[in-house]
């Protein structure tokens, strides 16, 4: 599904940079350009970031 419809990024293409080593939004940013047009879809990139990075910290732990 796209998250940032104006730079074309889904959430399959976050969920990569994540496993890549993006480790919060404001690397996404950096990475990707979520976020650099409008705005619109940072909260969603955020959740989607931050819950990965979550699941990560669980699987390390475990
Ligand atoms: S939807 Fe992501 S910058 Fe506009």
């Amino acid at each position: 599904m796209y998250v940032c419809l104006c730079r074309a990024v889904t959430d399959a293409d976050i969920r990569q940079a994540a496993d890549e080593g993006v480790a919060d939004v404001h690397q996404l940013v950096e990475t990707l350009g979520v976020g650099t047009n409008c705005g619109a879809c940072l909260e969603a990139a955020r959740s989607i970031i931050d819950a990965r990075s979550a699941a990560d910290r669980l699987a390390y732990a475990a």
